[in-house]
Order: structure tokens, then sequence, then C-alpha cells
């Protein structure tokens, strides 16, 4: 079978600032939250930080040019605040800006459409410091910035991303503390997520003033759950999951507010809520950038064993390094539900993609086959939706290059790309192989 998408369609790759630029105390960048949580002993694997990372801030173009190899149409990547606002608000810094320009300008020249993503978990420590996102005041800050930027790139760039994953910086951010800043503060997780979704509606409406044609929309991580049982507690469980970790971020975005169902066990009172906010949040986005890495199969934890009925669905056997349960067919799933309870205009896969044990280059080739079936699978199953007409605009694979993966350091690798951490040397896995000849052709088979 040979499943190929319409002319236009953008095969890409995805990267975030923190996870491959390194260079954090140069040309004037402040410090963020990541840098001073990766430098917090015990709180990343190893120790490791993103002091050098993939060392992008000096190699970017040889990485544009491995882009260009790749035939990729669409890059996304993410602006570092710290960089063009070293104290969060403010004073400027021009050589912070200049990066990006420069990187913008070279991505146009290769024919890439640059996505850049405003937020992408590295708030300057300054603000963080001044309370975070558990302060509406930062939401304005963002807005304040998202604005300084579009105005330096928005004569070449249309396509905007506000904020990825608003769910993990709150919940592993700030309730769990596993994610920088590390806090382990329950109840403030819903402020948090509130003041990110308003975060993004007011830098929404920041970007069109700034940018005419503007075409904006934000990135959630999205988990189908699935109730392990028939078991009215296994099915009432995998609706509250739903409600919390998917239509927490999707109802409010399209308008319908928070969810009421189910909820009754949160403590919030709504407080942080001020008049005309769901208006600002529900400010209509263009796309829906989605996250899809596995499904999640939920069972009640009050249900015991002996009274439960046999599993009618259970995991599948693979995962991948990250614990992750491989199910593509998660992702057709997803991408329907999306078109058919929420039609926003449009979708783009923003991240996919797989975490394993690959083995050393060998012969100036890394074998992962894995990664190849993964990539092929969730293509196909994406390709599906689009064959069945949801408005899917593109596919980015998460990533690029082996990257700093957050609380796991360097010892999780999502590339497409090999990096030996030692000497930055860069090698092509057979699964970017693979993605060449897939863009090349214009298909997947
Ligand atoms: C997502 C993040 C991205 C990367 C992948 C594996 O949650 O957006 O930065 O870490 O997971």
């Amino acid at each position: 079978m040979t499943a190929r998408v319409p002319e236009g369609f953008w095969w890409g790759v995805a990267t975030s600032a923190y996870q491959i630029e390194g260079a954090t105390t140069e040309d004037g960048r402040g410090e963020s939250i990541w840098d001073r949580f990766s430098h917090t002993p015990g709180k990343v694997l190893g120790g490791d930080t993103g002091d050098v990372a993939c060392d992008h801030y000096h190699r970017w173009r040889e990485d544009v040019a491995l882009m260009v190899e790749l035939g990729v149409g669409a890059y996304r990547f993410s602006i570092a605040w710290p960089r063009v606002l070293p104290e969060g608000r403010g004073a400027v810094n021009r050589r912070g800006l200049d990066f990006y320009d420069r990187l913008v300008d070279a991505l146009l020249e290769a024919g890439i459409r640059p996505l850049p993503t405003l937020y992408h978990w590295d708030l300057p420590q300054v603000l963080e410091d001044g309370g975070g996102w558990a302060r509406r005041s930062t939401a304005h800050a963002f807005a304040e910035y998202t604005a300084i930027v579009a105005d330096r790139l928005g004569d070449r760039v249309r396509d905007w991303f506000t904020i990825n994953e608003p769910w993990v910086v709150t919940q592993l951010g700030y309730v769990l503390g596993i994610h920088a800043p590390g806090r382990v503060e329950p109840d403030v997780g819903p402020a948090v997520a509130h003041h990110l979704l308003l975060a993004h509606g007011l830098a929404t409406e920041a970007i069109r003033a700034v940018v005419r044609d503007a075409r904006v929309g934000i990135v959630l991580n999205l988990d189908p759950m699935q109730p392990a049982s028939l078991h009215p507690a296994d099915v009432a469980e995998a609706r509250l999951q739903d409600v919390l970790m998917n239509r927490w971020y999707l109802d409010p975005i399209a308008g319908r507010g928070y969810p009421e169902e189910g909820v009754e066990f949160l403590t919030w009172d709504r407080a942080e809520v001020r008049p005309g906010d769901l208006e600002t949040i529900a400010t209509p986005i263009d796309r829906l950038g989605v996250n899809y890495y596995r499904r999640q199969v939920v069972a009640s934890p009050s249900v015991h064993d002996a009274d439960r009925p046999p599993p009618r669905i259970r995991p599948g056997p693979i995962f991948t390094e990250m614990d992750w349960e491989v199910y593509p067919p998660g992702l057709y799933d997803l991408l329907r539900r999306l078109d058919c309870d929420y039609h926003f205009p449009a979708y783009v896969v923003t991240e996919n993609g797989a975490a394993f044990p690959d083995p050393s280059p060998e012969g100036g080739r890394v074998v992962d086959p894995d990664r190849v079936a993964f990539l092929r699978g969730h293509l196909l199953a994406a390709h599906r939706a689009l064959s069945e007409g949801v408005p899917l605009e593109g596919y980015l694979v998460w990533s690029l290059l082996d990257n700093f993966e957050w609380g796991f350091g360097y010892s999780r690798r999502f590339g497409i790309i090999h990096v030996d951490f030692t000497d930055q040397t860069r090698t092509w896995k057979d699964s970017a192989v693979w993605y060449r000849r897939v863009i090349a052709e214009g298909a997947v088979s």
C-alpha cells in the first residue's frame, strides 16, 4: 500500500531551544528555570545539563544543511525567552534576537518553512523568582515577549505556535516537581494551567496585532484514554483522566470553558478566572499542534482485581525506552476525535517519535529499525485520518537530533540523526535515510 499525501503537506522535524542550543551564558542570555533545575544536584539523571547540548547555537548552519539533505519542508524550533529578555521583561537583548533572525533567513533561503514555538519550557528564572506561572503577571510578560519576537520576525514568519504542552508544564513542573521549576504544589496546578492558557490567548492577540496574515496555534500533548475494562469504575476513571489531561486544555481553547464534569474533587475555586479571561483563551486559533506519543489504558485504583471483569483492552507488547506504549492507531483515533468533537480549522502533528536504545554508529551508520517501524506506523495512521477528511497540514518528527531529554538528560535518544555528545559528530540513523525517501516520494509505503 502506498499512502500519498497532497502537494503542500508539511514534512518536517522538530526541536526545542533548551534541548539543543547549549551556549547558555553566551551573547547576553539570561538564566532559565531549566539552567537552575539541571544544575541542582539530583534533579536530572546523571547530573546532565543543557550547557552544551547539541551545540546548535554554534552549529546551526550544519544543522540546517542536514535538514536540506533530508528534504524537509518545515522546521519547528523554539525561541528561548531568556535570550530575548534576560530579565524576563524590559530590556531586549538584541544579540539573542539576532540568532533567530539569522536562523529564519537561512531556513527561508533553503525553502524550509520556519515554525517557531514561543515557549518550550525555558522560563526566565527571574520570572519564576517572582512566582512563575502561578502568577498572572507571567502571562502578561509572555505577551510582551511575544510582541517583541513577532515584531522582529513577523515580516518573514507567518506560522506561529505559542505554548508547548501546558499540561506538562503544570503537572511535571508545578505539581509533581520532576521538571523545572521543581515545585511540588498541587494546589497551584489549576492556576498555573489557567495562566498558561491565558498567556496563549494574549500572545495570539499580540501576534495578530503585529503580523497581518499570521497563522497561530497552540501545541497540546494529548493521550487517548481507554478504560481497561467495562467496569463502571474503570470507565469513569478513563473519562476523568481524559478531562484532566486533554479536555482541560481543549475545551477552553474551543470556547467551552473548563469542564465541569468529573472534577468535583478539584479544590479550585476558580478565583483566578477573571471576567474576559475565557474569551481571551478562546481567541480562535488557525490550527492545533498535536503532540502524540502514546495512549493510556486506564484502570481505576478503587477496583480490586477480583471484582474487575477480564480486561478488554490491554496495552500492547511494545514499549519505547520511555516506557510509553507504541500504539499507532491512537494517532488516527485522536485526529478523528478532534475533528469530530472540536473541529478546529486545521491540525499539524507537531511531535511524534520514539526513544529506543540505539546501537552506536558503525561505519557512518546507525541501525534503528524500531524507530523506522514506529514512524512508519504513525505516518500511516495520520494518513488514514487525512484521507478520511481530517484537515491535517503536516507531520513533524520528534526529533531532528538526539538531545537533552529533560529529566532523563542525554540518556534517551529521540533523534533521527545521532549526536555524539563528546565531539558533536552527527551521524544519520537508518530512520533519517528512510524519512528522506518518504519525503522525496511524498508517500509512505
Ligand atoms: C514532549 C516534549 C519534547 C520532548 C518529547 C519527547 O513532551 O515537548 O520536548 O521532550 O516530549
